[in-house]
């Protein structure tokens, strides 16, 4: 783990200078205490239940959970170096625990429940402290029982500033959920059914950005905004459309990439995934353009409007520089690196996928289909990963990586479905897609894998410890396709 340890360090030789200095400045002990030398930045969570206004009246508020009663939880942002201590109480009727989604901390803040840390009982507390290796977009939610603590509410965006970060006119943070409610816009308690483990997910009837359904943003001809997206649905897939504007996309999962126009137009985010992207508003004063959501065939739908005032901001389109600064992340050597192999397969129509692909079923698919359909919804293991259905967070490695070594792994969608597939503790480069070399070997923590595809990542495994590996549509997670990964 070279860039964790190496900001430790400098982040020790930091302590030792700034004590030198208070000693010699004969300043009290308290200000000189190593919390405030380091520059540790404090927050709380409490997560509760609380009431959030989703839908708009005449509809009723929402009874959520929530961190610090609202939807998304406050948003927690840094700047790039600096050390964060978050002390999360519980306030549900349940156990729980915070995960910092993308964020490369030590094994033990990573906030999987048994695997790093007890769960955090109903009226208790566990205090986080990690640094903020890398700038970038990042959130938090639950891993406990995630597919209905995380499809409830319980999630909030976690912003690491870039030292000096690109000029814009205006940034903003999109967090995307999508619910499931009633006609009394509650939500639907159907959580973990077996339909949506077996098919694409918990998938919901409202979309909302921010917690709240969207209407219109005020925009200005001339602006350059930066938007910071952030997928938080249990299992919608985003593909947005801004329509006449080009986004140039800056960062995929916080890591910065080559700027570039998304393909086909479309910013497309499996859940976890997150983009930022640089928008120059180019629409006609006093015009509305609306931004469209059409990630699945034919249930495109009007997200949000952008709504330009009748004043430009400024005549041209801004020519300020849109990258950013690189990440300390360790390249990967891909001559010398080790190889694994990793398999998907599972769900409803997966046999016919695994028949296609001239594949067999694993050990588990086999039991799971054996009790024919009715058998498999009653079960946990729907879903599997080297022929493994996963039951709970500790679990044998399906893989030990050599610390520091550089590893390849190839996975295959076996499977009729998407997923997005997430490694802790770790970002990757994403190296090829069915045997194609990808454009911009974009880092990412989280990948999405479209069905019957093969995809290969690539990373330095410099963080030690036992890592969750899973899918993040989370009724995929809680129908077996996790693993553990360890690296020692
Ligand atoms: Cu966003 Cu294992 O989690
Ligand atoms: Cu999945």
């Amino acid at each position: 783990m070279s860039s964790i340890i190496k900001s430790a360090l400098s982040r020790r030789t930091l302590l030792k200078t700034y004590a030198a200095g208070a000693a010699s400045l004969g300043m009290p002990a308290f200000l000189s205490s190593p919390a405030q030398a380091a520059g540790v930045r404090e927050f709380s969570l409490k997560a509760a239940p609380g009431l959030v206004r989703l839908v708009p009246e005449p509809h009723g508020e929402t009874p959520a959970w929530c961190y610090n009663g609202t939807v998304p939880g406050q948003q927690i942002r840094v700047r790039q170096g600096e050390r964060l201590r978050i002390a999360v109480e519980n306030g549900l009727a349940e156990e729980t625990t915070v995960h910092w989604h993308g964020l490369r901390v030590p094994n033990a803040m990573d906030g999987v429940p048994h695997l790093n840390q007890p769960p955090i009982a109903p009226g208790g507390s566990f205090v986080y402290e990690f640094d903020a290796v890398d700038a970038g977009t990042f959130w938090y939610h639950p891993h406990q029982r995630s597919f209905e603590q995380v499809g409830r509410g319980l999630y909030g965006p976690l912003i690491v500033e870039e030292p000096e970060p690109p000029r814009i006119d205006r940034e903003l943070v999109w967090v995307l959920d999508d619910w499931r409610l009633t006609k009394s816009a509650e939500i639907s308690d159907d959580f973990g059914n077996g339909h949506d483990m077996s098919h694409n997910g918990r998938v919901g009837n409202t979309v909302t950005i921010n917690g709240r359904v969207p209407d219109v943003l005020p925009v200005r001809n001339g602006e350059r905004i930066r938007l910071r997206l952030i997928n938080a649905a249990n299992a919608r897939i985003f593909g947005l459309d801004f329509q006449g504007h080009i986004p140039t996309v800056i960062a995929l999962d916080g890591q910065p990439i080559t700027p570039h126009a998304p393909a086909g137009g479309l910013v497309v985010l499996g859940p976890a995934m997150r983009a930022d992207i640089m928008l120059d508003m180019t629409g006609r004063p006093g015009s509305r353009v609306s931004v469209i959501e059409r990630f699945y065939r034919n249930l495109e739908y009007r997200l949000v409007d952008l709504a330009y005032d009748e004043t430009p901001l400024r005549d041209t389109t801004p020519d300020w520089p849109v990258s950013l600064p690189a990440n300390p992340l360790p390249e990967p050597d891909l001559a010398g690196a080790h190889r694994h192999e990793v398999i998907f397969n599972g769900g409803m129509m997966g046999g016919m996928v695994m028949a296609e692909m001239g594949g067999s079923m694993g050990e588990g698919s086999r039991a799971g289909m054996g009790g024919g359909m009715m058998g498999m919804m009653h079960r946990q293991g729907i879903w599997f990963v080297n022929g493994k259905a996963a039951e709970g967070h500790v679990l044998d490695p399906m893989l030990t990586l050599e610390r520091d070594g550089s590893h390849v792994i190839a996975m295959t969608n076996a499977t009729a479905w998407h997923h997005p597939i997430h490694l802790h503790g770790h970002s990757f480069r994403v190296i090829s897609r069915n045997g194609e070399p990808t454009r911009h070997r974009e880092w990412q923590d989280t990948v999405l894998i479209a069905p019957r595809e093969r995809v290969e990542i690539a990373f330095v495994a410099d963080n030690p410890g036992d890592w969750m590996f899973h899918c993040h549509i989370l009724e995929h997670q809680a129908g077996g396709m996790m693993g553990v990964i360890r690296v020692a």
